[in-house]
């Protein structure tokens, strides 16, 4: 039997993880390697929930959305025996090295592996793709192509009733699908965390750019938009104050207020329009296809090469390995470059 590489996918999924996986599995086996796969994350590893990951299980997996692996948010460093558990069940399955696939929460626990000696590589992933180290994740490129076709649909209803349509997108802490989508799709205004927001503002911008004629308008914001000026604790709009076990909220519902306020202020009808988790699922684009398919080869190589508490990332057109704590240093705010070009279209 030859050494046995793990591997997992965590937190919110993202088109690509598949292909990831796919890769991973057909590199690890041309170089005698066997694969296992925990399930649902790390939750898999906490409770011993594995499946073999043969040729044969990744064939034709490539254009799937979702993971094979299934996902979660479990945080197994919540739990008291969490660590001892995860190392009894590494031991237990055998495994020489692990590859963990998924964003900042799940490169911190992999962090702790590797200091209680886990030879562990990341493989980063989030559709926001505002994880440190990498210009981009793969999945992100979906959720932008998504995201534009939506409001190319939604440019054409607006005109045809002269209204105003706001589109809620993804983004809990930064604004890169906002800004992608909104400056591909024409938007007229793009409202991002990094940028508290005046509403104010916002219809000013829309009320000049009616009185040029325009009878329609499309505003895209992301769902961690900030206001700026509000009292603490009431810059965001939540859903449920609710924190997964990774301490985050769950946000959602700027679109609705957005909507209402530019209707209340401006007399323009308005529409709100919440893309949710439809950004997040289907097949990976070509880009994201191709991106997550260098990741999951590379991922391996480091294996091969015995660098450990690693992570593969993207920088310029190179894939470079960076160390793993690195990917837990905060989010990656959008690029300023990229929201000076998207403001010139303001209005
Ligand atoms: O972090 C990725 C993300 O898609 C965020 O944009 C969003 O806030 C969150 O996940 C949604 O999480 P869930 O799938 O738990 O609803």
């Amino acid at each position: 039997m030859g050494k046995r590489i793990g591997v997992l996918t965590g937190g919110g999924d993202s088109p690509g993880l598949n292909a990831v996986i796919r890769a991973v599995v057909r590199q690890a086996v041309a170089h005698d390697f066997e694969v296992i796969g925990f399930l649902e994350g790390w939750k898999g590893v906490l409770e011993g929930e594995v499946e073999p990951l043969g040729l044969d299980k990744v064939s034709g997996i490539l254009v799937r959305g979702g993971t094979i692996l299934k996902t979660s948010r479990t945080n197994p460093l919540k739990r008291a025996d969490g660590l001892p558990a995860m190392m009894d069940n590494l031991r237990k399955q055998e495994i020489f090295a692990l590859v963990a696939i998924g964003g900042d929460d799940t490169m911190s626990v992999a962090v702790e592996l590797t200091k209680h000696g886990v030879k562990v590589v990341g493989v980063p992933k989030t559709i926001d793709n505002d994880l440190p180290g990498t210009d981009f994740c793969f999945g992100f490129d979906t959720a932008v192509n998504v995201a534009t076709e939506a409001i190319d649909r939604l440019h054409t209803t607006a005109e045809a009733h002269n209204r105003v349509i706001v589109v809620e997108v993804m983004g809990r802490d930064s604004g890169w699908i906002a800004l992608y989508a909104g400056i591909a799709g024409g938007a007229d205004f793009i409202l991002i965390p990094e940028k508290p927001f005046d509403i104010e503002e916002v219809c000013e911008a829309l009320r000049s750019r009616h009185s040029r004629g325009r009878s329609f308008s499309i505003v895209v914001a992301a769902e961690g938009a900030r206001f700026a000026r509000a009292k603490p604790g009431q810059e965001v709009v939540l859903q449920t104050e609710k924190r997964d076990e990774f301490g985050h909220v769950r946000l959602g519902g700027i679109g609705q207020v957005l909507a209402s306020e530019i209707e209340k202020r401006t007399g323009f009808e308005t529409r709100v329009v919440v893309l949710g988790h439809v950004q997040r699922g289907g097949s990976p684009s070509a880009f994201d296809r191709v991106l997550a398919t260098r990741f999951g080869i590379a991922a391996v190589d480091l294996i091969l090469s015995g660098e450990f508490g690693k992570m593969v990332a993207l920088q310029g057109t190179r894939i470079v390995a960076i160390p793993l704590l690195d990917a837990t240093a905060g989010t990656r705010p959008a690029d300023e470059e990229l929201y000076r070009i998207a403001s010139v279209f303001f209005g």
